[in-house]
């Protein structure tokens, strides 16, 4: 978010629509309070009644839910319609035309600023077929309608029966497929208060029981059967209670663009003023950060006595406020780029821009740290000595800076080499001219050697006390380090130091609609089958802590130590024979606490730099300030229901011949029944054979 408005509307509801039915007086009212837009019943009570006139059979049955439609008409004993509605019936459903009366809005200049709530009686869930028909035939009157508008937002009313579910959903695809532009909205209340109630425990004390799923996955079902198309989105409901943080959090992975705030769910203050509780805060906080709309209702009811009917949108003003003043850097800097897939950078095979060291060299934390472990390393150097340094992979020169700012720091008559050795030959531009401001340096002397780390050759007495290298790719190896660095200990004397001196691979399944949508939607199978680099936002972790197996929410993969503990037949330059020392496969087991759908792997890793200094995007641990990297995702191309207390085995491999490396990865879910695990169902292999997507060495 940072930065970027909340847009908030005021709904407009069909009583104040009555008393002055000119929408844009609505807009222009709506924008003098801070508003950006307004919500409205698409249509009028009189177009109810018309409809119930032709497809119910009398208001008696329609409240008893017994109701009969008319499209049975002369073929049931239940139908009471006479025979002129009944054709009136028929010919609407043939032409399907509203009279001017029954709609509230009607000009394309009235619709720019507004988000119209469909019918709500419609019921495309009704226990009864023909009501279910006639209402998705009045649904897509409505589509039409309101896309011949232009408007771009149509709410659905709630599903309303789980066992019609199916019926709902299909109706929707239904309108989806209609129209081309319009968006659709699925009301789907934050919790069912019924299923809270049934665990007995009071939502908002964590020892809560159970899995309050219900209306998630009533969500769910919704926009799977509707093939997660990209025009379906979420309308949150917060009128009901909060469900405890497990339920709660689920809804952070969705595609939620309305949230609705009823002016009954703020609480008085102790001067009266409308507030928000605190779960609701921070869960509004954590959703503004996708800018849905957010949509107040009942403000002009009088429900708090202070404040009157703006108080609402200042209050949710003054939130958003707190919430940019508080935004990290990352935040900042990320801004526009949260959940963009981007294809991980290939810095071995490509010569990055100066533009994209800019960037790199921006990271606050990155090459503070780093030149905290190159101190380290020097101080662990007699005084008075010489230190040669080899830093591979330079760049434009930052950790070249790094090492003389350290040298000048370590004092007590250290000094140090740096051989800059970089492939770029544009960077190398950039690095010659730094060299006479570095060698300017009475402590520190520096010489540039243009070439490819695994290939260039280095008499023994110019071999290094220390290797300095950043080649770490967002799941630590991804980016090559393994295959440089092996080549690159050649530059390094027996018992050398290398900068990092390992790093670890992590991973969690993840659940994320916008991330699974995104590259579902690219148009090409083949984009589900390869790994992206992901500032996350709408995504949830689902694996949890499991302290009876001591099973961790996000777990190891591997490590690659440098120098590496074991020794390799070498070829005749000094480097590995093969590659093949550098595969990895891991297994790993994930316990899901609360049911979800896994659209995909989060990937983190940590590197030790030297002594205590560590570089960690791990998401427990993960330096708040570093820019430098965002995680990877690894997506799996189906989404994956995971049950409540289910397990998820995740295969993950690093593969290699002596031209590339490429992952691949596989999911299979269990099921505990009788202290055995069940399977229930399993992933494709996903890259087999770097088919899609590879790591050129
Ligand atoms: C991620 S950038 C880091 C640049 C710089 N050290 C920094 O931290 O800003 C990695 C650099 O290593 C260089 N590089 C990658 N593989 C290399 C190799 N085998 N030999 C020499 N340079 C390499 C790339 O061209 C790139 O400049």
């Amino acid at each position: 978010m940072t930065g970027n408005r909340v847009p908030i509307a005021n709904h407009i509801d069909q009583d104040l629509l009555d008393s002055n039915p000119t929408i844009l007086d609505h807009v222009n009212d709506a924008f003098d309070l801070d508003y950006d837009a307004i919500t409205l019943p698409f249509t009028k009570p009189t177009w109810k009644t018309r409809w119930q006139r032709y497809c119910v059979s009398n208001e008696n049955d329609v409240n008893k839910g017994r109701a009969r439609a008319s499209y049975i008409a002369g073929k049931s004993e239940n139908v009471v319609q006479d025979r002129q509605t009944a054709k009136e019936a028929e010919v609407w459903r043939l032409t399907r035309v509203y009279d001017k009366n029954e709609v509230n809005v009607s000009k394309l200049d009235e619709c720019e600023s507004i988000i119209a709530f469909a019918s709500d009686w419609l019921e495309l869930d009704s226990p009864d077929e023909g009501i279910r028909f006639d209402s998705e035939m009045a649904l897509k009157q409505e589509v039409a309608y309101a896309s011949y508008l232009s408007i771009h937002t149509l709410i659905l009313p709630a599903p309303k029966n789980r066992k019609h579910v199916a019926d709902y959903a299909r109706s929707v695809m239904a309108a989806l497929d209609s129209t081309s532009y319009l968006q659709l909205s699925v009301m789907i209340p934050v919790s069912d208060p019924a299923e809270l109630e049934q665990s007995g425990v009071s939502p908002a004390l964590s020892e809560f029981k159970g899995d309050p799923s219900s209306t998630w996955e009533v969500w769910d079902a919704i926009r799977t059967l509707c093939d997660y198309s990209p025009r379906l989105g979420l309308a949150l409901d917060l009128g009901q209670p909060l469900p405890p943080p497990c339920a709660l959090k689920r809804w952070s992975s969705e595609p939620t663009r309305q949230i609705i705030i009823p002016a009954n769910a703020f609480v008085g203050n102790a001067k009266g003023y409308p507030v928000l509780s605190k779960s609701c805060q921070e869960f509004i906080k954590e959703q503004i950060k996708t800018l849905p709309t957010i949509v107040l209702t009942e403000t002009y009811e009088g429900i708090h006595k202070s404040g009157g009917s703006k108080a609402y949108v200042q209050y949710l003003r003054y939130m958003e406020k707190l919430s940019n003043d508080s935004a990290t850097s990352v935040e900042q800097f990320a801004s526009g780029y949260m959940d963009w897939l981007q294809a991980p950078l290939q810095p071995l095979l490509d010569n990055l821009d100066s533009s994209t060291y800019e960037i790199f060299e921006k990271d606050p934390i990155k090459y503070q740290k780093y030149e905290q472990a190159t101190y380290l390393a020097l101080l662990d150097k007699e005084p008075n000595s010489l230190t040669r340094i080899a830093v591979v992979g330079a760049g434009r020169g930052p950790l070249v800076q790094g090492a003389i700012n350290a040298v000048e720091a370590a004092a007590e008559g250290r000094r140090i080499h740096i051989m800059a050795v970089e492939k770029n030959p544009n960077a190398c531009v950039t690095l010659q001219g730094r060299m006479d401001e570095w060698n300017e340096s009475k402590i520190a002397s520096v010489e540039l050697v243009f070439g490819d780390m695994r290939i260039i050759e280095l008499e023994d007495e110019q071999k290094n006390d220390i290797l300095i290298s950043e080649l770490l790719g967002s799941f630590g190896d991804n980016e090559l380090s393994p295959e440089c660095l092996d080549g690159a200990m050649r530059l390094l004397k027996p018992y050398g130091v290398s900068i990092p001196s390992y790093y670890t691979s992590y991973i969690a399944p993840l659940s994320s609609t916008k991330l699974y949508n995104e590259v579902m939607h690219m148009g090409d199978a083949k984009n589900a089958e390869m790994p992206y680099v992901v500032m996350f936002q709408a995504v949830n972790i689902l694996s949890g802590m499991d302290k009876e197996s001591n099973r961790k929410a996000v777990q190891q993969c591997w490590s690659y130590k440098h120098p590496s503990k074991y020794e390799f037949v070498m070829d005749r330059n000094g480097n590995p024979m093969t590659n093949y020392h550098n595969t990895r496969a891991a297994h790993l087991t994930f316990t899901i606490p609360y049911a979800g759908v896994l659209h995909g792997l989060a990937g983190y890793f940590e590197a030790h730099l030297y002594g205590n200094v560590w570089l960690s995007t791990h998401p427990e641990r993960y330096d708040k300030e570093m820019l430098s990297w965002f995680p990877i995702y690894f997506p799996i191309n189906t989404g994956v229901y995971l049950p409540t207390n289910s397990e998820v085995d995740v295969h993950l491999w690093r593969l290699t011949d002596n031209k590339k490396v490429w992952f691949e990865w596989s999911v299979e879910v269990f099921v505990k029944a009788d202290e055995k695990r069940i399977k229930i169902n399993q992933s494709k292999l996903h890259n087999h054979d770097a088919k899609y997507n590879r790591i050129e060495l």
